[in-house]
């Protein structure tokens, strides 16, 4: 039995080891807390660094999205200015491409020996290739500003592949290759003048881009659509450059040693049938391998055949009789306020040997039909856009009053108005885009011509 000193001593320890335990696990829970303490400045640092680093984030997006905003507004104005230019260079740089091509085809005509015959040529290309260029740039700046609307209608496809081989046929012939068309009997939904100059665009590429063999126009019908195919057997497209062919100016050089190099082109036709195709709703694929040939294809809604179609207004159409109509003696009233556009008229018309009586205005007009009552015009050619807002056409109408008769007339503008396209529909006057073209204006007055003899006879 332990004496009570020992049991005392017994007591002390266990309090003394409690004791030390107590003050043992305080000090762990102080550590605790301390490194607790550590991390939760640090996690305040951490948060407060972040916290900075955020807001300058937030600030840097800020300052994106602003100038994103003002690269966007200089960008859409860019885009009205350039539109807004080329509207203008279409009025003010046509005017004299069109009386310098006039005036071309009476210098050519007054050439003596082959070298001045030959540069008269050369002139009279680089002005059309400069024609070419402003029209299709003036083109696409109206669809990027959604200047474009499309006429919908139903389109019949094997009158569409057929013309468009009669285009051609001359160029892949000149080329030694085979342009094919297979009529299917189909039509589509769309507006026929934007779809033939897509399908165009594709076909002169097809022609362009081919050594050997040819390209095939084919359409075939599936579920409510129809696909309409223009292959090739051309040189190819390499696959990673499908996207930026139809970028504007983009072309590639790939292969282009071989082909013949006068007929490069400026790489803006796919960048406007990008264009078409996305006014019209059109899908556009593409298919190609390198020397093997390339296919687009266009997948448009399919249209029922109408169930009369009628008989297209005559432009050129009936040109049977035309071969025995002379235009000399033809007795013609031209208006226009351009100075040097109505004198290359006048030079061009007088070498034809026509009667001309000249005006720049309706009061010059007027003037002119006063002035000698015995002279009537035999037809008109008008510009559209005269001075002080006067119109090609309300001249015409006016003359028309004046002489009790429907005069055989032209309008002649650089971007004929949806109203001009539907009177010249209706037959009641032609249109012909400027520039004039010598042998197109000749073949249009000597059709107008054997018209009038036709009616009068
Ligand atoms: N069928 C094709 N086969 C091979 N390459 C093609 C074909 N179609 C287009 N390309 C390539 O795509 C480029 C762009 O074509 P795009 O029609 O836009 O311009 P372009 O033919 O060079 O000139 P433009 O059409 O303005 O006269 C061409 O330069 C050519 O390299
Ligand atoms: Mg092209």
């Amino acid at each position: 039995m332990p004496s009570d000193e020992q049991q005392e001593l017994i007591k002390l320890r266990k309090i003394n080891a409690a004791l030390m335990e107590r003050v043992e696990r305080s000090m762990d829970q102080q550590g605790n807390a301390y490194s607790l303490f550590q991390t939760a400045i640090s996690l305040e640092e951490q948060v407060r660094r972040r916290t900075a680093e955020l807001s300058r984030t937030l600030v840097d997006l800020e300052r994106t999205n602003q100038q994103l905003v003002n690269a966007k507004e200089a960008a859409e104005q860019a885009n009205f200015s350039k539109t807004r230019f080329l509207a203008s260079a279409s009025h003010d740089v046509l005017q004299p491409l069109n009386a310098s091509l006039l005036l071309m085809s009476t210098l050519s005509a007054v050439q003596q020996d082959q070298e001045g015959r030959k540069l008269c040529r050369q002139v009279e290309h680089s002005l059309e290739s400069m024609d070419t260029l402003l029209r299709n740039l003036l083109y696409m700046s109206r669809l990027d500003a959604g200047d474009v609307r499309p006429h919908w209608q139903t389109v019949s496809l094997d009158k569409l592949f057929d013309s468009i081989a009669s285009d051609f046929e001359p160029i892949a012939q000149v080329r030694n290759l085979e342009l094919r068309v297979r009529r299917t009997g189909l039509h589509v939904w769309s507006d026929p003048t934007m779809l033939r100059r897509t399908i165009q665009n594709i076909v002169a590429n097809a022609l362009r881009y081919t050594k050997k063999g040819g390209a095939l126009i084919t359409a075939g019908k599936r579920h409510e659509h129809v696909h309409i195919r223009i292959a090739d057997t051309g040189i190819g497209i390499q696959p990673e450059r499908f996207k930026e062919i139809f970028v504007e100016f983009q072309r590639c050089d790939l292969g282009r040693d071989d082909l013949d190099g006068s007929s490069a082109g400026l790489g803006l036709g796919l960048a406007i049938v990008e264009r078409m195709v996305n006014t019209l709703n059109i899908k556009l694929s593409l298919n190609s391998r390198i020397n093997y040939g390339s296919c687009f294809s266009l997948r448009l809604p399919y249209a029922e055949k109408p169930v009369s179609i009628a008989a297209p207004s005559g432009t050129l159409q009936s040109v049977s009789k035309t071969n025995n109509v002379k235009l000399a003696g033809t007795r013609i009233l031209v208006i226009e306020n351009d100075l040097a556009a109505l004198q290359a008229m006048e030079s061009l018309l007088t070498q034809w040997h026509c009667k001309l009586r000249l005006a720049s205005s309706m009061q010059e007009t007027l003037s002119a039909l006063n002035s000698d009552i015995k002279w009537s015009p035999d037809m008109i050619i008008a510009d559209q856009h005269l001075n002080n807002n006067e119109r090609g056409t309300s001249v015409i109408r006016i003359v028309r009053q004046l002489t009790g008769r429907r005069v055989p007339a032209i309008v002649v503008t650089a971007d004929p108005s949806e109203r001009l396209w539907k009177m010249a529909d209706q037959g009641r006057i032609e249109v012909m885009r400027k520039p004039v073209k010598p042998a197109q204006l000749r073949a249009l007055l000597t059709h107008m011509r054997a018209r009038s003899f036709e009616v009068s006879a």
